[in-house]
């Protein structure tokens, strides 16, 4: 969480690291702030809110916009509560240096004791102000240059960081560092100019050559020298590998659209045939994976295989497990990853860990791998982001090249996601032949329809709109389903949660006589997805049961159902296929309903309060 933007080069440093931080906000957006240096003097600006706030500060005096080198820092507070004070960046005591940080010092507090008997005071609550005077201290009392400084201090911290650290007595260089937290820096023609961000979005329009710190390492960025890469621990040198950027910048623009939301929903079905890409081989009647068959005997001979993640990734392992056990009749668990990290899990080397993250940066996701690794589990990563931290700590895996996704609340990161373990399912149902050939085969015709039958659910957009000004008042909602499909309640309900405040459960529809039952009235709306060949007749019975309370029903069917629609009071559509794929289809008109019901109520919708996208702390 947090996104870090910085310049120093020749080109004025405000509006790249400005628009550099506006691109980051998927990252955090409680409060934000810039430093800028003029050749002369350091000129901090920061306050409570958006980067859009910042800037009417910044646009009040423009002298605060002077600079060829400027840091930003857009906040999710983990330690003191956003406001003016406790927003990056921090100077140190002297006021000579100044730091942007995203992540957490844990021992901040018995650093903080020792500064203040050395005469420190403090004005923010943060850690990071207890970070850059701890590097001040180290600089003065050991005589050193920043670079060593930042490198001695962070030997004595133990917590998670990404920094980029300022030195008004050395204009010429920053500093930057990472541990748990991504470090992007861009490096411009003949080392004339630099950028670092959190991620290479910012930078996108000036260069494409970009070094990924790894964890441990830091870099001396300076003017016309090129980046110098250390490990922190041992001093070693490193050589940087410079590599290509992949992303475009109509990926991150909204191309139309009025939230990234809308637009990433409507991306689907491509992202969808993005992730078939070179996989999905219909003709030689197979999926190719090379991540699946280089392992496949890994895979064949596997205990079980088990599924971590967090959030909207979460629920697509659950989807992951029935499929997987289905297709492929390999036992799955699924866990959350903050939960498997700590509750001393039984893990062997017979064990296949299957980690899902679509920023592959989440720090529980991150530590539950390394945890199953070193207990020599197998560890496969189904990731969004190229190079990401999680998708480099795995042994092998799949990207799911949705592209950027940048609306907090996941859409066709969720889809794609469930495509691959699809695909993976097949794969090993095909291998260890539990799927007989011909139900392989009908699967992945029917799978390669998904992408056109998505376009066509997409159409239904005036419908679901409709549907939600019926229901945006709505103060609870449950959300119902049964096998595939009880995941997709899960997600579904989330979605609610997220981006419009209404409280929204997920439920196994034969679970809600055990309990939620005893919420439904006729304020109630409850949204049942009842496909035709998914234990339809039980899934009729629970809206019976429904019914007779008097609750609201909103049901997604198969196209031609007509019992469900005599019973509930609106029907969605989707088109028909296997019933373990309807997961892709009947997430979409949820995703719609929640965005036109966030829209209608006047939520933000791509950055929902107190969320992040990445969560990088834990
Ligand atoms: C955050 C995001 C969610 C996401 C979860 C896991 O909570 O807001 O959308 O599902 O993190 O993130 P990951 O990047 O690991 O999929």
């Amino acid at each position: 969480m947090c996104g870090i933007s910085a310049y120093i080069g020749h080109r004025e440093a405000y509006p790249i690291v400005i628009n550099g931080l506006k691109r980051l906000e998927y990252r955090g957006y409680d409060s934000s702030g810039i430093m800028m240096y003029d050749g002369n003097k350091m000129i901090i600006s920061k306050t409570k809110g958006k980067v859009s706030d910042l800037e009417l500060i910044t646009d009040e005096d423009e002298v605060r916009k002077v600079g060829n080198i400027g840091m930003g820092h857009t906040r999710w507070a983990t330690h003191g509560v956003p406001n003016d004070v406790n927003s990056h960046p921090h100077y140190s005591q002297s006021g000579n240096l100044a730091i942007v940080h995203n992540g957490i010092i844990e021992n901040y507090d018995t650093i903080k004791k020792e500064l203040i008997a050395r005469g420190y005071s403090f004005k923010s609550d943060t850690d990071t102000e207890v970070l850059i005077n701890l590097i001040e201290e180290v600089k003065k009392t050991e005589g050193c240059k920043l670079g060593k400084a930042v490198q001695l201090a962070l030997t004595n911290v133990v917590g998670a960081y990404a920094i980029t650290v300022f030195d008004k007595e050395k204009p010429d260089e920053i500093v930057v560092a990472r541990l748990g937290s991504p470090i992007a820096i861009g490096v411009g023609v003949e080392n004339k100019e630099f950028f670092v961000a959190s991620d290479a979005s910012p930078f996108l329009e000036y260069t494409q050559n970009v070094i990924y710190l790894e964890d441990e390492e830091m870099a001396i960025i300076k003017l016309g020298r090129t980046v110098k890469v250390r490990r922190i621990h041992d001093d070693a040198l490193v050589d940087p590998i410079i590599q290509k950027l992949q992303m475009s910048l109509d990926q991150i623009e909204k191309g139309g659209y009025e939230h990234f939301m809308l637009k990433e929903i409507n991306e689907q079905p491509k992202a969808i045939t993005d992730t078939f890409r070179g996989r999905m081989l219909l003709e030689e009647n197979m999926i190719k994976m090379s991540s699946i068959e280089d392992n496949l005997d890994k895979f064949l001979n596997a205990n079980r295989i088990i599924i971590i993640a967090c959030g909207t990734s979460w629920h697509a392992g659950l989807v992951g497990e029935y499929l997987i056990e289905d297709m492929a009749r390999i036992p799955v668990e699924v866990e959350y990853a903050s939960e498997f990290r700590y509750r001393n899990p039984i893990i062997t080397d017979k064990d296949i860990v299957i980690a899902i993250s679509q920023s592959g940066e989440t720090a529980d996701t991150l530590a539950a791998i390394k945890l199953a690794k070193s207990k020599g589990a197998f560890v496969y990563g189904i990731c969004n982001v190229v190079g990401s931290s999680i998708a480099r700590e795995t042994h092998t895996g799949a990207y799911t090249h949705a592209g950027p996704e940048i609306g907090v609340a996941s859409t066709k990161a969720f889809t794609t996601q469930i495509t691959v373990l699809t695909l993976i399912a097949l794969k090993l149902g095909q291998a260890n032949g539990s799927l007989p050939d011909y139900t392989f085969k009908k699967y992945i015709q029917k799978m390669q329809l998904i992408p056109r039958q998505i376009e066509q659910l997409l159409q239904i957009d005036e419908h679901v709109k409709s549907i939600a000004d019926v229901y945006k008042n709505a103060t609870n909602c449950l959300y119902l389903g049964r096998g595939f499909n009880f995941p997709v309640a899960l997600e579904g309900a989330l979605k609610l949660k997220e981006i419009s405040y209404i409280h929204a459960e997920g439920y196994p529809a034969a679970e809600m006589k055990h309990g939620p039952i005893a919420l439904i009235d006729e304020n109630m709306p409850i949204f049942v997805i009842a496909t035709n060949k998914g234990h339809y007749e039980k899934v009729v019975s629970n809206i019976q049961e429904i019914k007779s309370r008097a609750g609201k029903i909103i049901a997604i069917v198969t196209e031609g159902d007509t019992q469900v629609r005599e019973i509930a009071d609106h029907v969605i559509e989707i088109p028909e296929t296997e019933e373990a794929l309807t997961p892709l289809l009947t997430t979409i008109p949820f995703q719609l309903l929640s965005y036109h019901i966030a829209v209608m109520l006047g939520k933000n919708v791509d950055q929902p309060r107190n969320l992040a996208k990445s969560v990088t702390v834990e």
